[in-house]
């Protein structure tokens, strides 16, 4: 099955998308995640879009598709695929309509104000990626990954200006796409709020699995 999740920051498509691929069986493609891991590596791509990500802006249309082009020529997505995070605007949409056929667009709705205290609560496993929240999905020890026992970090963009300027920037030049996908006949609204546990099993059962 070949989804694309679709919402604003902090709502919560990370932590459904890793739920929903082990029940799909199928690959999590995040954008942001591919971009972090870059920075990471100090890669050129890393070193080109650093200040990018952490001011909440985004990566350019060319820089992004390319990145995808290159991760679909990996087997792994022949049989299906979760995209987080891309597209994210109309160029990106109808680049990913030459590389792919789409067959749901999962419209994550949520309001602001569970946004924010998502993302201002949000911490991360930096070499797993592994998402946590203070309140919401706390680690057994305070401030430390329960796999690997390193410190959490929090996200550069997880600051409170960045979170204002990503809202602004979603509202801007992502949300036309739900109109889009939906002419195409291809969206599915879904309730980000609730328990991630009823969220997948209502994303489950919309999607007839
Ligand atoms: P990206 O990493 O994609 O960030 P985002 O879209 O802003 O999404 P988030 O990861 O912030 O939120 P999420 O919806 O996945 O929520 P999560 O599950 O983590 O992109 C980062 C940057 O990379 C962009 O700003 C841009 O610069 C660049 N970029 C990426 N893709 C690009 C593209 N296509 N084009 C150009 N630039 C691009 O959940 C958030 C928190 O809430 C967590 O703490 C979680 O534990 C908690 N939570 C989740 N669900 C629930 C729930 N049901 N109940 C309670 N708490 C919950």
């Amino acid at each position: 099955m070949n989804l694309v999740f679709l919402g604003p920051p902090g709502a919560g498509k990370g932590t459904i998308a890793a739920l929903a691929k082990e029940r799909l069986g199928v690959p999590h493609i995040s954008t942001g995640d591919l971009f972090r891991a870059a920075i990471k590596q100090e890669t050129e791509l890393g070193k080109q879009v650093k200040s990018i990500l952490a001011s909440g802006e985004l990566v350019p249309d060319s820089v992004t598709v390319e990145m995808v082009r290159q991760r679909f020529e990996n087997s792994d997505t022949d049989n299906g695929f979760i995209l987080d995070g891309f597209p994210r605007t109309i160029t990106q949409a109808d680049a990913l309509a030459e590389m792919r056929k789409i067959e749901y667009v999962i419209n994550f709705q949520i309001g602001r104000d569970e946004i924010v205290k998502r993302l201002s609560g949000r911490r991360m496993a930096k070499s797993s990626g592994k998402i946590y929240h203070i309140i919401y999905n706390p680690p057994k020890v305070e401030g430390i990954d329960d796999e690997t026992g390193e410190p959490l970090i929090q996200r550069e963009d997880d600051k409170e200006e960045a979170i204002l300027n990503r809202l602004e920037v979603y509202e801007r030049q992502t949300e036309p796409l739900i109109s889009y996908y939906r002419e195409k006949g291809l969206l599915i609204d879904l309730d980000a709020k609730g328990k991630p546990e009823s969220i997948i099993e209502a994303l489950l059962k919309v999607l007839g699995q």
